[in-house]
């Protein structure tokens, strides 16, 4: 794993007073660049470092088998995707190493954040119960983190460090999802519009947790529009090469209500600041129109079966249902039947740093990070 430890070094106070060639501040007994922000995240697979290879799931939830990270780590590090995600690129630009997922053996680096994500996650509790960490349980997993942190640190040194921090949070497409998966969920007790305030009602019941920790700036990512992905083919064959509506119906809702609670928040909650992705738009422009964004291949996804590579089973063929990889993943939106490649995803996190406001609303996270110390 990538751990370096640049940007992180335990020394004396005494020695830290001194002065180092970079400007330093101490927490306790650790020293880190002045500029130091530390990225916790939380959520589903889109940013998911990992965290499913360390519990009991099903492999369709795991990404750990080739050709998963083919093109940049060379070996399957539990990442949805080819390559980097989202958070990895963020980590870069904060200028922190990546964050692995809090699961992992031995990491204890909480000083550069976490990573609870868990591919498959809800922020219902019901959503895959007992295969995923659903968003409540990622918090729980913070607070057990925050323990730490604060006896290492001292109680002071990690509200500073935590209200400096920036929380990346990508949730809500699997509570829909699964709604379409088995006949027996939750949406069929309550109407549409009860069913997302739900959804929207537990993410916010964890953002204001988050807040009370001291958590400030928050980086969000809205749903992705799963009606229109591959994998929507695979759960309703007969849209061919459309959308699949009542899905997009759903997180049309979704979306809009989550535009709506932030402004209401940032009223609400003291000192909150947001940044709201649009990986709604951003996905749709380019499955439309691939070229214009430097792809070839918008519909199809490059690993899987299906004649839209449709079927969750990347890396997982059967020897009854074989499945395709593509030559080249840059070429293409989706590496497989629902998760963005690794060129997609490097788009998204240039604007959502720098804040292009077509996609990314209403601060860039590098302000987020800068304007408000
Ligand atoms: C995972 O499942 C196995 C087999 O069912 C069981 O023995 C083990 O205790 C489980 N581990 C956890 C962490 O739940
Ligand atoms: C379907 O949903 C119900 C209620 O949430 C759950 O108890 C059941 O395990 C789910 N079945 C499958 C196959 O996921
Ligand atoms: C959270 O979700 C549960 C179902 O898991 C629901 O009963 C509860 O009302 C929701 N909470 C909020 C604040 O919406
Ligand atoms: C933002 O959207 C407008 C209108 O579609 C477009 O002309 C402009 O190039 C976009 N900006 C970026 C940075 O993509």
């Amino acid at each position: 794993m990538m751990m370096g430890s640049r940007f992180y070094l335990i020394c004396l106070v005494v020695l830290c007073a001194t002065g180092l060639a970079v400007p330093t501040q101490c927490l306790g007994r650790i020293c880190l660049p002045e500029e130091h922000v530390a990225l916790f995240i939380f959520g589903d697979s889109i940013i998911d470092a990992g965290n499913n290879n360390y519990i009991n799931t099903t492999t369709v939830l795991q990404a750990n088998v080739w050709p998963y990270g083919e093109s940049y780590f060379k070996y399957p590090s539990g990442r949805a995707s080819d390559g980097r995600l989202i958070p990895d690129f963020i980590a870069e630009y904060l200028k922190l190493p990546f964050i692995p997922p809090y699961l992992h053996p031995g990491y204890h680096r909480y000083t550069d954040g976490a990573n609870f994500a868990s591919a498959g996650a809800g922020a219902l509790v019901e959503t895959r119960r007992g295969l995923v960490i659903d968003l409540h349980t990622q918090f729980h997993y913070f607070e057990q983190m925050e323990r730490v942190l604060r006896q290492k640190l001292g109680e002071a040194e990690t509200r500073t460090l935590l209200s400096r921090a920036v929380y990346l949070i990508s949730i809500g497409t699997n509570d829909y999802l699964v709604t379409f998966a088995n006949s027996s969920t939750l949406q069929y007790s309550y109407s549409r519009e009860e069913y997302v305030d739900m959804v929207i009602g537990n993410m916010t019941t964890v953002i204001k947790e988050i807040h009370k920790k001291g958590g400030r700036k928050f980086a969000f990512l809205n749903v992705e529009p799963v009606g229109c992905v591959p994998l929507a083919k695979a759960i309703k064959p007969e849209i061919g090469g459309a959308c699949m509506e009542e899905l997009t119906a759903l997180v049309k809702l979704h979306n809009k209500a989550l535009s709506h609670v932030l402004q209401i928040l940032e009223t609400q909650l003291k000192g909150f600041k947001y940044s709201h992705a649009d990986l709604y738009t951003f996905v749709t422009e380019r499955i439309n129109d691939p070229l214009k964004y430097g792809f070839k291949e918008g519909k199809k996804g490059c690993c899987g079966s299906g004649s839209y590579r449709e079927n969750l089973n990347c890396g997982k063929g059967t020897l009854t249902e074989e499945y395709e990889l593509c030559g080249n993943p840059s070429e293409y939106v989706f590496f497989d039947a629902v998760h963005p490649t690794e060129k997609a995803y490097q788009q998204l996190a240039k604007l959502m740093w720098d804040g292009d406001l077509n996609v990314t609303w209403p601060y860039g996270i590098k302000a987020l990070v800068a304007g408000h110390k």
